[in-house]
């Protein structure tokens, strides 16, 4: 009998995952399934619904033979062995915990319908990154709310470790996968079960097996690290611009220690994306909840100098622009939260473009992956709201304040100043005399990813502004001529 997989939710983690699954295990039937009409229609048309390098290709050899997309939420998990719930867990924007805990409704709702649905015995898969103990609150909803004689649930954590923009490569070659499960004999068999369908490509020594409360937990740590990486180095930009240090020497000195190691250790004007900030707040209001409140402030002081970071950015800018932005274009160059992405959750970009906008600038923004309206849309939400779709609003000021480019040299044109705030790989070999040459003097560019060639920027006219590099003498000194 062929193996059949559930995933409820349809997004960058549910598709990418179950079409890497569905792409290994030819003797797997997967179906991903979301309430989102809209979405599935576009998993199942020739345009994705999320950009990621390598996935069409994947999906396209498998879709309609071993993947499936599907609104049929009920009648498929019914049906299924396994259900992956990937629904997304938004941090609470009311409420107890409002700005810190996630938002378990879509979980709850998910564990309800599963009991309600079953008559088989089924295996249900954390995906989504959860707080620590949510498989025991989906064990105690899944228990009470069984109907059907038949059913009985054996409970996962499978926490998904991808990055955006590498999702494929991550999928195809993990670090490892972590599978965490009651140490019951039918809590491991059902851990025997998913490394069985993950050893059909991962070496099973890659393939980590664990109680259920670790690996909940190394998901949130495991994020946890990584961003406070970046805050570490963030932290040290701000002390090379102010001392005549250069960050990316520094990054190149300590990760040279293999102690350290090399990789994550690129400033930049903020992290973003849908984790990084969501776990540390929710490990926060873990931590306080357990009455640890140092090692709560301890891990809320990694977003504090992320936001410390994006403001700092925005206070370079309008002060080296003679302390006003008011009625000025400015271009701003990438609005995803990373490279080869066009997702905008957490992005940087949009602290920054509220930051100018809020000082009367006018923004010409341009990316290669980003909608003109998903800008918008960002730029017209409080904070947190992104993942409450419910709550949108639309801005007239956004409306009358931002213009979106399909060209770098467009959104440059007649600008005052240069930000950039992604790394696409295109901002580095850009035509600076070109775009020089169409800006208002004197021309500025304050680069937040470390992407442009800061000595010919210089040679070609521009101040510029390098994140934790030695400042430009115009910069510390208004008075000073520009460098040339
Ligand atoms: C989300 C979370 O953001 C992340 O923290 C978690 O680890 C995995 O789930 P992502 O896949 O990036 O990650 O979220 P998103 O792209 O928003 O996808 C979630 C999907 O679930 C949406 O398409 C939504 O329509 C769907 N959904 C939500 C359901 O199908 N049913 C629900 O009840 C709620
Ligand atoms: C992250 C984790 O890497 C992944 O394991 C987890 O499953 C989900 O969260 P993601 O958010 O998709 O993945 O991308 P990531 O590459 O981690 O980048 C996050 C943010 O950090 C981006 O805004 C990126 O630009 C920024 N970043 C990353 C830096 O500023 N400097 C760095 O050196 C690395």
């Amino acid at each position: 009998m062929t193996l059949k997989i559930a995933c409820i939710g349809a997004g960058y983690v549910g598709g990418p995952t179950m079409a890497m699954i569905a792409h290994k295990c030819k003797d797997i039937e997967v179906t991903v399934l979301d309430i989102n009409e809209e979405r599935i229609a576009a998993w199942n048309s020739d345009k994705l619904p999320i950009y990621e390098p390598g996935l069409e290709e994947v999906v396209f050899a498998c879709r309609g033979k071993t993947l499936f997309f599907s609104t049929e939420c009920e009648k498929k998990v019914a049906e299924a062995d396994i259900v992956f719930i990937s629904v997304n867990t938004p941090t609470k924007t009311r409420g107890v915990g409002a700005g810190y805990a996630a938002d378990m409704t879509y979980w709850e709702g998910a564990a309800r319908m599963i009991a309600k649905v079953s008559h088989s015995p089924k295996i249900i898969v954390e995906k989504s990154t959860v707080p620590v103990k949510t498989a025991q609150a989906v064990e105690r909803v899944l228990s009470n709310n069984v109907l059907n004689d038949g059913a009985r649930f054996d409970i996962l954590s499978n926490p998904e470790f991808l990055a955006e923009g590498t999702a494929i490569k991550d999928l195809e070659n993990p670090d490892r996968v972590i599978i965490g499960g009651r140490q019951t004999p039918s809590g491991l068999k059902a851990i025997q079960t998913l490394k069985d369908v993950y050893a059909q490509w991962v070496p099973e020594e890659q393939i980590l097996t664990s109680n259920l409360w670790s690996s909940e937990l190394a998901k949130l740590a495991a994020n946890a690290f990584l961003a406070q990486r970046i805050s570490s180095i963030n932290s040290i930009s701000a002390l090379c611009e102010k001392t005549g240090a250069d960050v990316s020497e520094i990054a190149k000195c300590i990760g040279a220690d293999s102690r350290i190691g090399p990789k994550f250790l690129n400033a930049s004007v903020g992290f973003g994306g849908s984790c990084f900030q969501k776990d540390i707040l929710n490990m926060v209001y873990i931590c306080k909840g357990l009455g640890l409140e140092e090692i709560a402030r301890y891990w809320e002081s990694v977003v504090t100098i992320n936001n410390l970071q994006k403001r700092r950015f925005v206070d370079i800018v309008i002060s080296s622009l003679f302390n006003t932005v008011r009625g000025k274009k400015i271009a701003i160059l990438g609005f995803a939260f990373k490279k080869d992405t066009g997702d905008t959750r957490e992005t940087p970009a949009i602290d920054v473009c509220n930051g100018l906008l809020d000082e009367g600038a006018d923004l010409a923004v341009y990316d290669p992956q980003v909608t003109e309206e998903r800008m918008k849309t960002d730029l017209s939400l409080d904070k947190f709201e992104w993942d409450h779709p419910y709550t949108h609003r639309k801005a007239k000021e956004v409306e009358d304040h931002i213009e979106c480019c399909d060209s770098v040299y467009k959104a440059c044109e007649g600008a005052h100043a240069v930000c950039i705030l992604t790394e696409w790989d295109e901002f580095k070999t850009l035509d600076l005399k070109k775009i020089y040459d169409s800006m208002v003097k004197p021309a500025f560019i304050f680069d937040g990813r470390n992407v442009v060639d800061g000595k010919h920027a210089k040679e070609v006219g521009f101040v510029f502004y390098g994140l934790g590099k030695p400042l430009d003498p115009f910069l510390t000194d208004p008075s000073s001529p520009c460098s040339p």
